[in-house]
């Protein structure tokens, strides 16, 4: 069976779906494959590397029209998607949730769309293939990095001959992957931290990394399903957000994470809390999108500074600045998924197991999972989301 790895063509996207490292470990389990022409380039990993490892270096009329398998970062392109042929497999970040239209016309073309962010995160066996949580590890990380950045002063606490710098004081909002990761690494600089979740048994977690939890009084328990937050009531979100006002008035730096699944980012940092931040301030909105984000003032992918002086970050794509790293910890998860269906050199999808059943998203020319599939139904009136 011969795999192949797509050169990302997204705006802005510096990844690469499978570094050098892991052919090898294809070509251990029989698989052959091929590499478009300049792949890994942005992500440090030139074709020569590939080539020493094994992989065919190809055009990309060659890949997708000689791959069983192509494995990407985001979906296809429409352009791409004139390249592919019935039954072939395309593995990738695909957002079937965001998009089920694009799912339906990959079912149209007779691929078997397979997507690496519908992995169940609560998993333990499919760990080794969350996407989403390994990038939204290396974006809680970058996210500080931007933040330290654009911040005028320094994280640590320093004492000096010249005088003494107090240390930064950082607010993470959402102590989900990326919000721990941001805890750390905010640490890790010599920063105070403090977190907010509505999920309570984030606390723990959160004081193991060495923040403050912050304990709202109105004690709102958000707790859903599968380990995520359920949306709040608009009357318990205008409680958090009066709370959430004068705190995030006492912060240098907020970086916000909040996320409810398949809903628009819950509003955590209104624009009169931005208006009550020191000059310098810095938010991070790691959640924003068209969508919306965390701040009410974000603009998604831009930096906004307002008359205030405190600057606002939207960043869309954090892992694509890191590549080389964000590359490697999404080659182990690709690998590892496509291991997973793979017996004697062939694909065999077997629709009984929990974590085919949840990523693969269209087969035999249909979409087949169910939550997609759920979106793509006509609304009745009493079936319509709210
Ligand atoms: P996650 O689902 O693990 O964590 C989100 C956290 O937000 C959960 O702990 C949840 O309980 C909390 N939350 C939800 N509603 C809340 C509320 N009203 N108040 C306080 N906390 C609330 O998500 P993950 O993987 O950590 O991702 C976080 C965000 O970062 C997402 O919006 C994701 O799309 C985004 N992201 C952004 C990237 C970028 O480049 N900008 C890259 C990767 C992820």
């Amino acid at each position: 069976m011969k795999v192949g790895v797509a050169r990302e063509t997204t705006p802005g996207e510096r990844r690469v779906a499978l570094v050098p490292e892991a052919v090898e470990k294809l070509r251990a389990a029989d698989l052959s494959v091929l590499v478009e022409r300049g792949a890994g380039v942005e992500a440090h990993f030139p074709d020569v590397d590939y080539a020493q490892a094994g992989a065919k270096i190809v055009t990309a009329a060659t890949l997708y029209s000689q791959s069983d398998v192509v494995l990407r970062i985001h979906r296809p392109t429409p352009a791409e998607m004139k390249l592919t042929h019935p039954g072939q497999v395309v593995i990738g970040m695909l957002a079937p949730l965001l998009d089920p239209e694009t799912m339906a016309e990959l079912a149209a073309l007779g691929l078997t769309a397979i997507s690496l962010d519908a992995i169940p995160r609560t998993l333990s066996r499919a760990q080794g293939m969350d996407a989403l949580s390994s990038q939204a590890n290396v974006a809680g990380y970058k996210a500080v990095i931007v933040a330290a950045e654009a911040f005028g002063r320094y994280f640590p606490l320093l004492t000096t001959p010249a005088g003494t710098a107090k240390p930064a004081n950082v607010l993470v909002l959402g102590i989900g992957v990326a919000g721990l990761q941001a805890i750390a690494t905010a640490r890790r600089l010599g920063a105070q931290v403090k977190a907010y979740d509505v999920r309570s048994e984030t606390r723990e977690q959160a004081e193991s990394l060495g923040a403050q939890f912050v304990t709202l009084r109105s004690a709102i328990d958000g707790a859903g399903q599968g380990g995520y937050a359920r949306a709040l009531t608009a009357n318990e979100q205008a409680a958090q957000q009066d709370e959430l006002n004068d705190i995030i008035a006492s912060h240098d730096i907020v970086i916000t994470t909040a996320q409810v699944p398949g809903r628009r980012p819950p509003v955590l940092v209104t624009a009169g809390a931005v208006e009550c931040m020191k000059a310098g301030s810095i938010v991070v909105d790691m959640a924003a999108s068209d969508l919306g984000g965390n701040c009410e003032l974000s603009k998604p992918g831009k930096v906004t500074i307002t008359p205030n002086g405190v600057e606002i970050h939207a960043p869309l794509n954090l892992p694509a600045s890191m590549p080389t790293g964000a590359s490697a910890f999404y080659s182990r998860n690709i690998s590892n998924l496509l291991l997973n269906f793979v017996k004697l050199g062939e694909l065999r999808l077997d629709f009984e197991d929990e974590v085919t059943a949840a990523t693969v998203i269209t087969h035999g020319g249909k979409v087949v999972q169910e939550a997609t599939r759920k979106l793509l139904q006509p609304k009745t009136r009493g079936g319509a989301k709210e």
